[in-house]
Parts: structure tokens; C-alpha cells; sequence
């Protein structure tokens, strides 16, 4: 019967490769958390989590894919706050995030940057702020597009500076790491997953970080609200998604996976010393990034109407 043929796919499952979608490019920091904890999972599952870039548009490209490819346990999405922000940013959003997938499990949040080009004049937040007053009409600061954080991290900046910029759009912070490393745009608001090794470097400024207290990887950067923009907080936190009507045991044995991977002595260090930090158990379940979606989006949902950035 139903039930049995159901045991039995279960039992075999995976017996191919598994796609992870990333909806940003490679070398940025969903990349980097993707491809971690893909090679951890690899060696549960027993098969490959081979992680596809789709990048576009904000990552809503990557999510557009996921709603529609086959649901047979083989396409995964790992997606961020961009989840939540997107059906206010994109009034024709082609797809649902609230009903169009299955929801796996959280995984990991991760604090934000504010960073800037090695030869950028200021040399700290209060100089920078002195900087960006006088230079509004010149200085830029880069980003990956309607519906990344980096992008959603700036709207917020720009509103608690009192100061309009230039934004420069890429397809990643990978890219638009590479573009503030080779000094071609001067600020990026980016996470520690992609900025803490160039920063360790010195090869970047740090003028704050975006979490409400200062960071165990970073003690001596004060956050940003210290430094005068009050109540300031930007946490990039992730989930895992799959098409709708994914059977059930394969979201089950990839949420499986994905936690052991968390656990991973060697997963959990090379994450923390890039700052981020695994959730608590209760989010790492389906039901703990289904009701964390829903709160984000009715929390973001005045805040971008606020802020009055929309895409068609
Ligand atoms: C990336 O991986 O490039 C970032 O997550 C993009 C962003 O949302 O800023």
C-alpha cells in the first residue's frame, strides 16, 4: 500500500546527489555557511549536498526556483531574512514564502558588519558619520540587491545616519567584497561570515557591529547603537526550505542531518570564530522557522513601507 511504498523510499533515501540552492553568489556568506554544513552533511547522508548558486534579483530568483522545482527530497533552499522582506520589497513576487514550501529548520544567525575600503578617510564611526555628511553626493556603499540583508542593513543605516548614498547593486557580498577590497566602493554592511577574516587581515575598516551587545569575535568594536544610532540591530538569521510536497521523510532525514552538522565540534568552531551562532534547539524544526517566518514578515512589513524602497 501508500504507507509501505512510502517506508520503503524513505529507507532508500537519498540515493543521489542533493541540491542546495543558494541564492547569492559564490564566496559570500550564505555561500560560506552553505557549503560548510553541506560537506558536513555529506558524510551523514551519504550523498552529496551539492550547492547550486541562483543568484538574482535579491535571492528571490533562487527562491522562485525552489517553489517550482520538482518536490522529491533533491532541492533544498537556504534562504535568509530576505524570506520575510520580499513580498513587501516585490509587489509582483511570484511566489508565496508563506505557503509555497515545505520549512525545514532554522540554522544559523549571524551579526552584521559596518565595513569600509582600507583608504577610506575616517577612521572611525564618528568621523565616518562627519564624512558621509560632507560627502553625501559622492560616497556609496555596496550591496546585493532588494531582499539582502546587506541591502536591508543599509535602508536602516542610511535612516539612522540622516544620510543619503549612492548604492552600488552585485549579485553578492562576494562580489561586493571583492569591490571594496580593490577599493571601488567605499562602505558595505556585510555579515562576520564574509568580513571577519579581511578585517582580521586588515584589509578592510570596522567602524561597528549590528548586534545589541559586542561580539566575542570582535570585543574591541563597539555596536552601533554604543556609538550613537540608537536601538540599531541587524541579525541575518537563516532557514531551510524545500518545494511544497516534499514527502515528509525527506525533510525529516535532511533536518536530521542539518542538526548533527550544528553539532559537529569542527562545523561549530570554524562557525564561531566567524560569529556566527547556532539557534536553539526548538528553532532547528520545521515548525521553528515556520512561525519565525511569519513574525519576521509582520515585523519588516512597516519598517520597508517606512523606508519606501520597492522593485516591480
Ligand atoms: C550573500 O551571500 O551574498 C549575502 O547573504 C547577500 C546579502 O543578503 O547581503
Amino acid at each position: 500500500g501508500l504507507a509501505l511504498s512510502c517506508a520503503a523510499w524513505a529507507q532508500g533515501y537519498p540515493t543521489k546527489a542533493i541540491t542546495l540552492v543558494v541564492p547569492f553568489a559564490a564566496g559570500g556568506p550564505t555561500d560560506v555557511v552553505a557549503r560548510t554544513l553541506g560537506a558536513a552533511m555529506t558524510k551523514t547522508l551519504g550523498q552529496s549536498v551539492i550547492v547550486e548558486n541562483k543568484t538574482g534579483a535579491g535571492g528571490t530568483i533562487a527562491a522562485a526556483y525552489t517553489a517550482r522545482a520538482n518536490p522529491d527530497g533533491y532541492t533544498f533552499l537556504i534562504h535568509h531574512n530576505g524570506m520575510a522582506t520580499a513580498p513587501v520589497l516585490y509587489r509582483k513576487l511570484n511566489y508565496k514564502p508563506l505557503s509555497d514550501f515545505e520549512y525545514v529548520s532554522q540554522v544559523i544567525d549571524v551579526p552584521m558588519t559596518l565595513v569600509g575600503r582600507k583608504d577610506l578617510p575616517a577612521k572611525d564611526f564618528k568621523e565616518l558619520m562627519a564624512y558621509a555628511k560632507a560627502n553625501s553626493d559622492k560616497i556609496n556603499l555596496a550591496h546585493a540587491g532588494l531582499g539582502a540583508v546587506s541591502h536591508l542593513c543599509g535602508v536602516l543605516l542610511r535612516q539612522a545616519m540622516g544620510v543619503s548614498m549612492t548604492t552600488v547593486p552585485y549579485q553578492g557580498t562576494g562580489p561586493a567584497m571583492n569591490a571594496l577590497l580593490a577599493g571601488q566602493v567605499d562602505l558595505l554592511c556585510d555579515q562576520t561570515t564574509s568580513t571577519t577574516p579581511h578585517i582580521k587581515a586588515g584589509s578592510i575598516k570596522l567602524y561597528g557591529v549590528t548586534t545589541a551587545s559586542r561580539l566575542k569575535t570582535l570585543p574591541d568594536t563597539p555596536t552601533l547603537a554604543e556609538q550613537g544610532l540608537k536601538d540599531f540591530q541587524v541579525v541575518v538569521w537563516h532557514g531551510i526550505y524545500a518545494p511544497k510536497g516534499t514527502p515528509k521523510e525527506a525533510v525529516d532525514k535532511f533536518g536530521a542531518a542539518l542538526k548533527t552538522a550544528l553539532k559537529d565540534p569542527v562545523v561549530v568552531q570554524r562557525l564561531a570564530e566567524l560569529g556566527a551562532i547556532v539557534p536553539s534547539d526548538a528553532k532547528l524544526t520545521p515548525a521553528g522557522l515556520q512561525t519565525w517566518l511569519q513574525q519576521e514578515t509582520a515585523r519588516y512589513e512597516p519598517v520597508i513601507k517606512a523606508a519606501g524602497q520597492f522593485a516591480d
